[in-house]
Parts: structure tokens; sequence; C-alpha cells
């Protein structure tokens, strides 16, 4: 148990502290970072989907005046470690997929630089690739883990058994699509390598964590950390696709290498975003679930085929939801993956849980309807006593209670049967689970000091638009027990302590264990009376975490669908959640974090799909025209509220993490409406009209 703070700042709405800026115009972001004399750089891409770089002609781009310089793998310098193959840009003439890095021009104006690029002549040994995803691919192969580091497969009980003599069973495979991230801000980066100076090399980087960021650069380049600094104070957005660093970061500190002196900026285009930046793999879901009369399983299993680079391996942990959502007696869970010629999965929002929440959510929809039992309490009557997969107690766990609530706020008593009909429109209803678990990563260090009469809080922490500038200094006015606007937070820059990455909805709990420590021994150090300078330095480690319960936040998901009986066209006029997530710090950003998630969610299921054309290996869809994601006309009422929890075990401010869970669900709960609605079972996402038409009739 945690010495839970005392809530004063905590809890209330207050308005961001960076939204001024923002609004204004004046908050600045990694590519528009004002320097002297800032040169542009325009990657090449890879134009075959396999097969390596037998020639390449720089010198038409070359010979363009204001050029200066056009790296390719002949000349570019030799990195200190390509151990990470996404990383270690322009060290071969190996091509693993269409889209890679083969060179970079460097040149006084963007216009010039991307002209340049267009003539770099190269020329490719093509071979034959294999880009398509499926279920029987002979490559399938068990990776050693997880992500970040669970057991690949588990197994309880026996399955097959309890598939062969349970009263009703649900066997169905079920598919998520292949989604990319694509924040508002593009991937970005301003770097400057001066030899000369003390710190010679800066990178302002859009990205979810300045340390870990330059942790990497260090690595590829072999530099020390002191001669590298990462400044990142705002961020548009990443949804995981700025929490490792791509190829993009080293590309641009690779030709700020060629530059000395001039600092040079590289932006990625939405269309480079398909390519470089992750996305989330597709997957494939075969589910069984078995269950007695009443309803209570006897069995769940879920068998996850999914795809990685081959390059590196990225291995979404798809399965891992299901090991712990319900009570059954058998359990299975396994990870394929299948090794492509395709770019390199990366984290996306919710990672494992957001596809892994869809088969498993639309499965028991099918269960309910098979038992003539109602969706809501089938999940009630599997509520576990404790973890099925490890048997630990929970910290805190109100599903039941979010299910009630948002079956109350809904209106779920009253819901229309099945394949009502309202003019034009069938009208149906859904629900489905949410989970994301509460993680605090391995450790982070905060200081706090006294200074000019104000409290000053410094953690290389990010922003990604989540709240950090305003949740933080809540946090710390709680921790010393002073009014918030005695505190200024600083953060987003490697030369504060060093900070974890704003990952696995973490950020906040993990940096506010830290500053809470700080905060605690600075009271205790220097009482409520301290001098100018006055300073302490706290930190958390995740070896010091109380990991004897388990530690999850839930929620509960309800979707009103219409779909046109003529045309099939879907629409969502309403979407609810109720979230359990420990306490909430900010009411205004949380309500944020938590109707995005949702919104994302509904986008999954109604709109995000990466076309994949196997044929030429590339995303056909690569760009924001044709990548639909859903806009401000497709959200209707979409309502987020939460329970009153206050959860002792997870940290001192009793708070779970709210960036994910939002997405995790959403989709199941819209596709399980359009069936009750249609009578059409879609088990492949996206629920687009084709797909639910011809069952109108
Ligand atoms: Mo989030 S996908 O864990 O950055």
């Amino acid at each position: 148990m945690t010495e839970l703070l005392e809530p004063r700042a905590i809890g209330r709405g207050l308005v961001r502290r960076d939204g001024e800026a923002k609004v204004r115009g004046t908050a600045t972001y990694a590519y528009e970072t004002p320097v002297e004399r800032p040169a542009y750089a325009f990657p090449v891409q890879a134009t075959v989907a396999r097969g390596r770089v037998t020639a390449v002609d720089t010198s038409a781009a070359e010979a363009l005046d204001g050029v200066l310089a056009v790296l390719t793998h002949e000349n570019a310098e030799r990195l200190a470690s390509t151990d990470d193959q996404e990383l270690a840009v322009l060290q071969s003439a190996e091509v693993a997929f269409r889209g890679q890095l083969v060179g970079v021009v460097v040149a006084g104006t963007s216009e010039l630089a991307r002209q340049a690029a267009d003539l770099v002549r190269v020329e490719y040994a093509v071979e034959e690739h294999d880009s398509e995803l499926v279920v029987d691919h002979p490559a399938l192969y068990k990776p050693e883990k997880v992500n970040p580091s669970f057991e690949t497969d588990t197994a309880e009980g026996d399955v097959a058994a309890a598939m062969a003599t349970a009263h009703a069973t649900v066997e169905q495979t079920y598919s998520t699509a292949m989604y990319h991230n694509n924040p508002l801000e593009p991937h970005a980066t301003t770097a400057l390598w001066d030899p000369s100076a003390e710190v010679p090399l800066t990178v302002w980087d859009s990205t979810q964590g300045v340390h870990p960021d330059r942790a990497a650069v260090c690595e590829v380049f072999g530099l020390g950390q002191e001669q590298v600094r990462v400044i990142c104070p705002y961020v548009g957005g990443g949804f995981g696709s700025k929490g490792t660093p791509h190829a993009n970061v080293m590309l641009a500190v690779l030709a700020a290498r060629a530059v000395p002196g001039r600092p040079v900026k590289l932006a990625l285009t939405r269309q480079q975003m398909f390519f470089l930046a992750g996305y989330r793999t597709p997957t494939i879901q075969r589910m069984q679930l078995a269950a007695d009369r009443t309803g209570r399983l006897q069995a769940i299993a879920i068998d996850v085929v999914e795809q990685t680079s081959r390059i590196k391996e990225f291995a979404e942990q798809t399965g891992v939801p299901t090991r712990m959502m319900y009570a059954s007696p058998s359990r299975r869970t396994t990870h394929r993956l299948a090794p492509l010629d395709v770019p390199v999965p990366s984290w996306m929002r919710a990672p494992g849980e957001c596809p892994g929440m869809f088969g498993p959510e639309v499965a028991l929809d099918e269960l309910a309807e098979a038992l003539g039992i109602d969706p809501v309490e089938l999940r009630i009557r599997n509520e576990p006593a404790v973890d099925p997969e490890t048997g630990k107690p929970w910290s805190s766990r109100h599903l039941v209670e979010c299910l009630r609530e948002g079956a109350e706020r809904f209106g779920w008593a009253d819901r229309p049967p099945a394949r009502h009909r309202e003019g034009d429109w069938f009208v149906g209803t859904g629900v489905a689970s949410s989970v994301y678990p509460t993680m605090r990563m391995a450790t982070s260090e905060a200081v706090v000091r006294f200074e000019n009469g104000r409290y000053v809080v410094e953690i290389g922490a990010a922003d990604l638009g989540t709240g950090a500038w305003t949740v933080l200094p809540q946090i710390a006015a709680d921790a010393l027990d002073v009014p918030v606007d005695d505190v200024e937070v600083r953060i987003g820059d490697t030369r504060l302590p060093e900070a974890s990455v704003a990952g696995g909805s973490s950020g906040t709990n993990t940096w506010g264990s830290a500053i809470t420590v700080a905060a605690r021994e600075f009271r205790a150090k220097f009482g409520r009376d301290p001098g100018d300078g006055d300073e302490v330095s706290g930190s958390v480690d995740q070896a010091a975490m109380d990991d004897t319960r388990a530690a999850y936040a839930f929620g509960a998901q309800f979707a009103e669908v219409r779909v046109n009986a003529d045309t099939g066209e879907l629409r969502v006029p309403r979407l609810y959640g109720v979230f359990a997530a420990g306490r909430i710090i900010n009411p205004r950003t949380a309500r944020s974090q938590l109707i995005g998630g949702m919104t994302m969610g509904l986008s999954m299921a109604l709109h995000e799909n990466s076309v994949w054309d196997p044929r030429i290996g590339q995303v056909a869809n690569h760009d924001l025209a044709e990548y639909h994601v859903t806009v401000n006309a497709d959200v209707g009422d979409v309502q987020a509220h939460w329970l009153d929890e206050h959860d002792p075990y997870v940290n001192a401010m009793g708070s779970k993490g709210i960036g994910e869970i939002g997405i995790t669900g959403t989709a199941a709960a819209v596709v399980n409406a359009v069936h009750r609605a249609t009578g059409v079972r879609v088990r492949d996402l996206p629920v687009t009209l084709d797909k639910v038409l011809p069952g109108l009739s």
C-alpha cells in the first residue's frame, strides 16, 4: 500500500498551462525551432519491395545550386551500431521493404532538397517479395516473447474437452486491419551537429520521451550521453509512433553530421509516414468460447496470427487481455508471427489490448446470443475474483460497476429489439468491455527546488498533448502541500532529470511518483520554510513497486448504431463509456483522453484501414485523402464517465493511466450494435457498408 496524497489540486479540472501558447501559435514544435541558417533534408525511398541497390547516380542532384550533401549507403558515415536494423540508415545496399530509406539530400531550402531527392537515380536488383499476411503463412513462427516481455503462449486446463462438452460454444475467426498512427504533427526533427560545442549534438525532436530518444541516438552513433541533448517541449500527438525513435530521427542526425555547424530540419511527409513511422500490425484472431447453461465460461482461447518485418521483430501482445479479463477453468492464448517484406510494425495506442479486445468481446456477444443471455449480464457472470492468470488479487477492479453504470446511463434496459427499424434506418445497440494495465516504467527522477519564492519541479517528461504540463504541477502541489500556482514544472529536455517514455499510459504514474518522492523528501529535509536554492532529487524504481496485486483500469462502452436499410450507411449517434481508472488527476484533460481514445476506436470500427497491396508491397491509400479517420461529422454524442476509484496499491496518486483504455473495446461495441441492428455479424474490421449491405435485404 502507498500513502495516498491528500487531493487538493488533484481532481480539479484546471485549464491547460500550455493552452494559450498553442492557441496563439507561440508553442514551438520540433520542425519550427528557430535556428540560424537552417538546411533541409529530404529522404530518398526505395521503389522496390525487396532487393538490393546496384547503382546510384547522384550527379544530377549534386549539380543543383544549393545542394549541400547527397548521402546514400555508398558515402554515408558508418554507424557505431547496426543492431537495430530499422535504425541502421544508409548502411547497406539491401532493401527490406518498399519505401525504406536509400538516401537523403540536404539543401538550403526544403523545395530544393525535395527536387534534388527526385533527381537521385537508383537502380535495383529486384527480388521477389512476400508481403501478404495469411493465416497459414508457411513461415509462421513462435516469437520468444510478446511485447514487452510476456509469455508467447499460455495454457491451462483442457480447452478442446470443454469445447466438446459445453452447453454453448463459439468458434470464429476475427481480424483487425493494419492501422497507421497518423498524429497531426508529422515525425519531425531539427538536428545540429557542432563539433566545437560542449554538447556537440542537439536534437529538437517530436518524441514521446527525450531520454529514451537520446539513448537510441547515442547507441546508433556511438556518442556519450553528455554529447547529446534532446529537446521537446511540445508534441502534436504520437499515439505510440513517437514512443521509440524511427529511422527518420537517425536520418536527420546523419544529415546534420554531414554538414557540421548547419542545423538540419527533416519532417516526414504524410505519405512517407505510411512507410517509416510504424503502424499496428493486422491481426487474425481465432477465438474459442465454451459456456455452461448459465453462461459461465468453461473455456476461453485465442490464437493470434500477425505480422512482423524481416529486419526487426515486433510481436504485438494481442492475446494478453484474454488471459485476465474473465474467469474460466480452461484457457489458452498463442501468438504466431509471419515475417514479411513490410515496414516495421510498432507501438500504436494500446498495443495488445486494442486489437486484443476486438475478437474476444465480439465472440462474447455471439455467445450471449447463443445462450439467450443479455451481453451485460454475461460479462458480469464471468467476473473473476482474482487475476485468472496469476492468482493475484486485484489492486481494484470495478468492471461490473462500469457495466452497470454504463447500462443505466445509456438506457440499456430499454434497448430496441433485434433488427429494429425506424423509417429507413435499422437501429441497434452494443456493449463491450475495456481494459488497460496500470504500468509504471522502470525509473524516473525528479528534482524539487525552491527558487524565488516558488517551487520548481524538473523532470524530463513529455506532453504529447495529453496534459503533462498541467497535471504534473497538480501532483507536485499536493505532494508539497502548496497551492498549484506556486509550482512551476519544467519538462521536455534531457538537461532535466531522467524521465521514462510517455508510453503504456504510464507517464503520469511514473513521473508523478518520482515527483511525490522528491517532494516528500524536500519537506522532510527543509520543512515548510525552505531557503532559496534548497533542492532535493527523488526517484522511483520499478523494483520497489508493489507487484503483489494485479493492476488494471477497466471500462465498459455502449454504442448505438444506425444502418441505412437501402445503402448500408453506418452512423454511430451515441457512444458512452464508463471507466474505473483510479483517481482522475484532472477531469478536463482526462475527459479529452478518454473521448479521444473512444473516437479513435470508433474510427477503427468504421473507417481506418491501411489497404495493403501485396502485388507491389505497400499501403495503397497512403495519405489522409484515402486513409479515412473519423472526423467531427462522424462523431455524435460521445460521453466519457468514470467511477470515483481510489486505488491505494498503484501509486501515491491512486491513479491508473487513461491514455489508452478509451480505444479498447470500442470497435467490438460498434460491431455488436451493427449485428443487433441488422443481424449481420461483421468479424473483419472495418465495418464498411459493403460488408453489411448484402445482409440487409
Ligand atoms: Mo503508447 S502506444 O504505449 O505510446
